[in-house]
């Protein structure tokens, strides 16, 4: 049970391959991008007691030698500290132009090891593994590679695309239910910026998905990937369409940084309330209907998700705080905020054309 999904990016094209017991076939999908027998591999200790015995099995029996490179879990390892430690260890195993660097793990370490692939030796191959369902159906596709600085979050980055992603959905079975269901929320983002059949889809699977079933997972997960990697490949660097995969981030970014990044408040969590805030928001511009509006949050409740300010554990923060915290957003052009608004589930589109009143008033509601 799998799928395989192009990215169509010219000389820069890739497969995405998405299914079940995918890391087993890893070695053999992963052999002809490489002309070293010997390929790092960047994880972090989490997955490493999970998975990375399957994956190196599996090189093996390619004829290939894994060297593991275990960091410790966390946002903090997507730092200068970080980056520092992955590209010297890369540097002692003498990794070439003619390497392969495998990053086994959820978005840090996808975003981490992309990164520093990127700039060794001006840029060296490499491969996504991904393990949470977030990297999965967003971090590993598209090429966007970033560390952290003191002064925010990715904000020291580049592009540069994997030669393949392998999406195992089985490792998905370790994973905490609560990073379980906050990647979940990027998969409803496709369905509510884009796909109104697969909205559809997911209101009646999802629970089944997130629940064990492979075939529905896989498909949610391939789904995903097939409406990025369409997206991706007619603006790889995000001039226009692509700022669509933001759906929900203005928000959601605000309540992370009100938040202060904490556990109170997971990314893919905030996503969620920014996608739902963005739909109340859309409907008070008389942009969307009401219903739909009330039928995305009622999706959400019913997975699990939160879809309210007031569903954050501890102190609401204020609407002029998450207004403080939107005016320093990555999204911000000639002083003026960046919003995806929806015309209907299904029908995103970016507007910088939002009065400030009408936030605050959705903030504050
Ligand atoms: N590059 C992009 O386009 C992009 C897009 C979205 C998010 N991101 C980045 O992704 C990062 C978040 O990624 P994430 O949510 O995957 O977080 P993560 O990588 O921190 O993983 C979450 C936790 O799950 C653990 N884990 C991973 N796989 C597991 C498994 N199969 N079983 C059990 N535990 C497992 C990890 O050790 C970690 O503790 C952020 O840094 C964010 O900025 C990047």
């Amino acid at each position: 049970m799998s799928d395989i999904i192009s990215v169509g990016l010219g000389s820069r094209a890739y497969e995405i391959h998405a299914g079940v017991s995918m890391l087993h076939r890893a070695g053999g999908l992963l052999k002809p991008f490489t002309r070293a027998t010997t390929l790092p591999v960047v994880t972090d200790e989490h997955v490493a007691k999970l998975h990375l015995g399957t994956l190196l099995d599996s090189l093996r029996g390619a004829g290939l030698t894994g060297k593991p490179i275990i960091l410790p879990p966390g946002e903090a390892t997507k730092s200068f500290a970080g980056l520092e430690r992955l590209c010297g260890e890369l540097l002692d195993m003498g990794i070439d132009r003619g390497g392969l660097v495998v990053a086994l793990g959820g978005g840090v370490i996808g975003d981490l090891t992309g990164f520093a692939a990127g700039v060794l030796k001006r840029g060296v191959a490499f491969a996504q593994v991904p393990t949470t369902l977030l990297a999965q159906v967003d971090s590993s596709v598209g090429g966007k590679t970033a560390i952290n600085a003191r002064q925010g979050k990715n904000l020291v980055g580049l592009f540069h695309q994997p030669r393949i992603v392998i999406a195992d959905v089985g490792l998905l079975a370790t994973l905490p239910r609560r990073e379980l269901l906050a990647g979940y929320a990027e998969v409803v983002k496709y369905g509510a910026l884009g796909d109104a059949d697969f909205f559809d889809w997911l209101e009646s699977s999802a629970a089944a998905a997130l629940g064990g079933d492979e075939a529905a997972l896989t498909h949610a997960v391939a789904q995903s990937c097939r409406m990025k990697a369409a997206i991706v490949a007619r603006d790889e660097r995000e001039t226009g369409e692509r700022a669509l995969l933001n759906l929900g981030h203005t928000f959601g970014h605000a309540l992370e940084a009100a938040t202060g990044f904490s556990d109170r408040l997971l990314h893919g969590e905030g996503v969620a309330i920014g996608m739902a805030l963005a739909f109340r928001l859309s409907q008070k511009l008389g942009l969307c209907p009401g219903q739909d509006a009330e039928r995305f949050a009622r999706h959400l409740k019913a997975m699990g998700l939160p879809a309210a300010i007031s569903d954050i554990p501890g102190p609401c923060p204020t609407a002029e705080e998450l207004l403080g915290h939107m005016a320093h957003d990555k999204k911000v052009a000639d002083g003026r905020l960046t919003f995806i608004l929806l015309r209907g589930i299904g029908r995103a589109f970016v507007t910088s054309d939002v009065p400030v009143d009408a936030v605050r008033d959705i903030l504050a509601a």
